[in-house]
C-alpha cells in the first residue's frame, strides 16, 4: 500500500531545492498549524505554504522537479497502481500541490487521513541528522517508514498517516535543524483540495 523510493533527488537537484527549503522555512516565512488550515488536535508543525508560488511551476525549483519526477512519472504511477487495486484512480489526478512542512522538538502529526488523491513526503534534513523519531506511521496497517534523508513516500491519502514526535536537544524554534517534508498531494483539481484540511 505504499509505495517508497531512496535516494529521490540527484545530487544537482539537491543543491536546487535545498536553496529553496533555507529561503522558505527562514522566519517570518513559516506558519503555524493554526493558520495552515491542519488539524490543531493532531498536530503543531509548521509549513510554508504559498498557493501562488507552487501553483506559478515557473516561480520554484521544487514545484518544478516535483511535477516532472511524480506527475509526469508514467513509470512511478504504473508502480503504484500495482500496490492496490483502488489505485487506478491515479491516472484520474489532474494537479500536484507542494507544500513545505518542518518538524523541530516535540513536533508531531497524529494519525489522519488527507483530502487529496494521493499524498506524498519527501524527507530531508541537514546533516549530521540533529534529532529522532519522525518516522512516518500507518496505525491501520501497522507500519512505519524510517525517516532517512532524501526518501520519498507515496500513499493513499484515505490511508490513515501521522508523524512520530520529533525530539531535539535544541529546543528554540526554526533553527534549521530539523525535519523537512516536502509534500506533493496527487488531486484532480484545486477546486476539490482546500489547504491540507482533512476528512
Ligand atoms: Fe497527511
Amino acid at each position: 500500500m505504499i509505495y517508497t523510493i531512496d535516494n529521490f533527488f540527484t545530487e544537482d537537484e539537491l543543491k536546487l531545492v535545498w536553496k529553496e527549503l533555507e529561503w522558505a522555512t527562514s522566519p517570518y516565512r513559516l506558519i503555524s498549524s493554526l493558520d495552515s488550515g491542519s488539524q490543531l488536535e493532531k498536530t503543531n508543525h509548521l509549513s510554508y505554504n504559498p498557493r501562488v508560488i507552487f501553483k506559478e511551476r515557473q516561480f520554484s525549483s521544487i514545484s518544478q522537479i516535483c511535477w516532472n519526477k511524480i506527475f509526469l512519472n508514467e513509470d512511478l504511477k504504473t508502480e503504484v497502481k500495482k500496490l492496490n487495486v483502488l489505485y487506478g484512480n491515479i491516472d484520474a489526478a489532474t494537479d500536484l500541490i507542494p507544500t513545505i512542512k518542518y518538524y523541530e522538538d516535540s513536533q508531531e502529526y497524529k494519525p489522519h487521513t488527507d483530502f487529496a488523491q494521493f499524498t506524498s513526503c519527501i524527507y530531508l534534513y541537514k546533516q549530521p541528522k540533529q534529532f529522532t523519531g519522525g518516522n512516518l506511521y500507518f496505525p491501520e496497517i501497522d507500519t512505519e517508514i524510517e525517516c532517512t534523508y532524501n526518501k520519498f513516500v507515496m500513499f493513499g491519502s484515505g490511508l490513515q498517516h501521522g508523524v512520530r514526535p520529533i525530539k531535539m536537544n535544541r529546543k528554540d524554534l526554526i533553527h534549521g535543524e530539523g525535519r523537512y517534508c516536502i509534500i506533493n498531494w496527487l488531486c484532480r483539481n484545486e477546486a476539490d483540495f482546500s489547504n491540507d484540511k482533512k476528512v
